[in-house]
């Protein structure tokens, strides 16, 4: 089953292919995007950008397909699909291939046996923390399209090698904090020094991190979404999970409303300059499946990244016997930097999806 109505979204290629890339269908013809603005949230994503990613450098230049070119320089949608391609250049194929003594908790094990030797791909294949460049790539024209509309999606570190910084769960978080923690080491609204440290030290001894992403999705209108399968925090959360690492995704307090009173939980309706409001959000701007005009708010786990230069327990897969192994390679120590721009991106394409089809059955 797909997650969206509208959009069809494919990612095609894999880490250590000739090139990736995604190929999007559904968006109306006529809707413009700056490619330069593309890039520019795309840079976010790369390796170096932030403490504590891989050394291997992924240029990440993008080339988009099946739009009409614009004077100004930006480009517009047509009635054809669009296509984002990514050469992959800085390739090292022989720092990988893990099928016989598959990597704790990477893909390898798995996928070997769901797709036997035709999985010997080096570099994780598909299922490499690669492919979220096109997801990105597709993600920051979705971002430009819903800002037109008056929809702002932002996303930062909460949590990083265990510690907290400032949630939206704490204080409300607005569209301008998010945006200016993007400038330091590490995307945190407060604590990054202390989370960076403890990173470092991981690091240090070849071990990785993991943390807590939360995202924002700010200006959308009441009304968005269905009950049931067509619930909106279930097709999130389906674009959401494609990132590699995510293990766990909550909505407004998520695992924690659990533990409250409904007198606690509930978010009490208000009116503020003439429109519908809760006084609060724990509901993380959704019930039933449907927007109520609050923020969207999300949390969004990783684990920490399973490659690590420690020894560790595996198996043979060819004498079926136990050993050890332990990963060369360039890896990220913790993937939580460079995932925020993932994030940003799924939020983004599954919330254009919704106004889309919002905007389509307002048509009819
Ligand atoms: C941006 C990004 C970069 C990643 N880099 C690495 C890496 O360098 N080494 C690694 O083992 N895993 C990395 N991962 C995570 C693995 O791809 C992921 O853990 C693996 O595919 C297993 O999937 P799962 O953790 O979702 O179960 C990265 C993930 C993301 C989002």
């Amino acid at each position: 089953m797909r997650p969206f109505d509208v959009l069809e979204l494919e990612i095609f290629g894999e880490s250590h292919s000739p090139e990736i890339g995604a190929r999007l269908a559904g968006l109306p013809a006529g809707e413009s995007f700056d490619p330069e603005e593309v890039a520019r949230f795309a840079a976010r994503r790369k390796s170096g950008k932030y403490l504590f990613s891989t050394p291997r450098r992924e240029e990440d230049e993008c080339v988009f397909g099946g739009c009409a070119e614009n004077a100004d320089g930006t480009l517009s949608t047509t009635d054809a699909p669009i296509t984002a391609r990514i050469l992959n250049t800085n390739i090292r194929p022989a720092d990988y291939g893990y099928l016989r003594t598959p990597r704790p908790s990477h893909a390898d094990y798995c996928s070997y046996v769901k797709d036997g030797e035709r999985a010997a791909r080096s570099g994780g294949g598909r299922f490499s923390g690669r492919m979220t460049a096109p997801l990105v790539a597709m993600g920051g024209v979705a971002k430009q399209l819903l800002e037109k509309r008056g929809i702002r999606v932002a996303a930062y570190i909460a949590e990083l090698a265990g510690v907290k910084g400032r949630s939206y769960r704490d204080k409300e978080v607005s569209f301008e904090e998010a945006q200016g923690c993007l400038s330091l080491s590490l995307p945190m609204l407060s604590r990054w020094e202390e989370a960076a440290e403890k990173a470092r030290l991981a690091a240090e001894k070849g071990d990785s991190v993991g943390g807590v992403t939360e995202c924002i999705a700010y200006g959308l209108p009441a009304g968005l979404g269905d009950a049931l399968f067509g619930g909106l925090e279930s097709k999130l959360s389906a674009v959401i999970y494609a990132i590699p690492a995510v293990k766990g995704v909550e909505f407004g307090a998520g695992f924690a409303i659990a533990a409250m009173r409904g007198s606690e939980a509930n978010d009490p309706f208000i009116i503020r300059e003439g429109k519908v409001l809760t006084a609060k959000n724990d509901s993380g701007g959704l019930n039933g499946g449907i927007t109520n005009g609050m923020p969207v708010t999300m949390r969004v786990a990783f684990r920490p990244t399973p490659s690590i230069s420690l020894p560790q327990r595996t198996v043979d897969l060819a004498f079926m016997t136990e050993t050890e192994i332990v990963v060369k390679g360039r890896h990220d120590a913790t993937v939580v930097p460079r995932a925020v721009a993932a994030v940003e991106a799924a939020v983004a394409i599954a919330l254009l999806d919704a106004v889309l089809y919002s905007e389509r059955e307002q048509r009819s």
